[in-house]
């Protein structure tokens, strides 16, 4: 049997990303704690091929209390940060609980971490805190310049982090990847509401037209950018996770609906999202001079991601009563 290695505390575990870092996880050995409120973004579906590999708790990054009972029971050596509220739709509709889980959990997660002498933390952050960029790429160095709420928030998080380094010599690393798609994604974000829509022949709703230019990182490379930054980063460095793989949002849908064999009719062009950035694309030299690259390209990725949905569809339709609810709630008010 394989060693096991340290101990992780995993927030955000039950989510889209942060599943794929505890499978991972699991896979290579290592003792994993899962931390998770279980939002409706959150899914113990998604580790049913973990199971038995780590430890479930359900609890919120908010409430200290219960946060410090669990790191004095678990003692983690590291704790990887991926909880968070992450649709960028939902913040410019309410910010609130953005500002509440993004930005007082992280200030609560760093206090209870500092108190148990966690040796590494890395806090998974956006491209989207740099704001938008019409010609070249952003680096590290670059400028912090949110734009939506969301962006706010994490950027807001990345400071928190950068100022616990600095003042309290803590032992923190950022990482800040780029759109992520692919197996179990929540359907309300582009690819997989694209998918879902497509599959039971509904319109698929594009921003403006669709002119908005992404940088697509398959979840499996952003998770292994993750353990390498985990493992080997260094202390108190943010590092960019960018594939290089950028497209626009109208080739990407395209894309998947050739994919699905569906007509680009269903393509149905909607108001603009308000602020909405055009372009994001990141320089991840400092990454791949850990040795790090990405291992799917755009083509063999979106394949995958649309073979997963097509037999995970009863896992995407299970999300569509609570997101036709929102929806509905949302667009009635404008
Ligand atoms: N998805 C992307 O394309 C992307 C890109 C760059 C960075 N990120 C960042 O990566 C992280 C994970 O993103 P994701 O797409 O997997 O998000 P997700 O919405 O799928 O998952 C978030 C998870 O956090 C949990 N959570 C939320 N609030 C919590 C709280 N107060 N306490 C405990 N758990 C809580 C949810 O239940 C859910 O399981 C986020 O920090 C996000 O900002 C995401």
């Amino acid at each position: 049997m394989r060693k096991k290695l340290h101990k992780i505390l995993v927030t955000g575990g039950a989510g889209f990303i942060g599943s794929e870092f505890v499978r991972q996880g699991a896979a290579k050995g290592y003792r994993l704690v899962v931390v998770d409120k279980l939002t409706y973004a959150g899914d113990l579906a998604r580790l049913k091929d973990a199971r038995g590999k780590f430890d479930f708790i359900r609890a919120d990054i908010c409430r200290a209390e219960s946060l410090d009972a669990i790191f004095k029971k678990e003692r983690p050596v590291s704790v990887v940060h991926f909880a968070a509220e992450s649709h960028v739709d939902r913040s410019i509709h309410n910010a609130a609980p953005f500002i509440e889980a993004n930005v007082a959990g992280t200030q609560i997660l760093l206090d209870i971490s500092r108190k148990y002498g966690v040796k590494r933390f890395v806090h998974i952050s956006t491209d989207e805190v740099y704001g938008d960029i019409e010609k070249g790429c952003f680096t590290e160095n670059s400028p912090i310049a949110p734009n939506s709420p969301y962006a706010a928030s994490k950027a807001a998080s990345d400071l928190l982090v950068k100022a616990y380094c600095r003042t309290h010599g803590f032992p923190a690393l950022i990482a800040r990847a780029s759109n992520n798609y692919g197996p179990w994604q929540y359907p309300e974000k582009l690819i997989p509401v694209v998918i879902l829509k497509a599959l039971k022949d509904q319109k698929v709703p594009v921003y403006a037209r669709g002119q908005n230019i992404r940088e697509w990182l398959y979840v499996s490379d952003c998770a292994e950018a993750v353990f390498l930054i985990l493992e080997s980063g260094k202390l108190g460095e943010v590092y960019n996770i960018g594939s290089g793989y950028e497209k626009k949002n109208i080739d990407t849908v395209k894309r998947l609906l050739g994919l699905l064999g569906k007509p680009n009719g269903l393509i149905s062009y909607v108001k603009d999202r308000p602020g909405h950035d055009l372009r994001y694309c990141l320089d991840c030299s400092k990454l791949r001079s850990l040795g790090w690259k990405p291992r799917i390209d755009f083509e063999t990725g979106t394949a995958l991601t649309v073979e997963w949905n097509k037999r995970h569809l009863y896992w995407l339709e299970s999300k569509l009563e609570a997101l036709t609810v929102y929806w509905k709630k949302v667009y009635r008010n404008g």
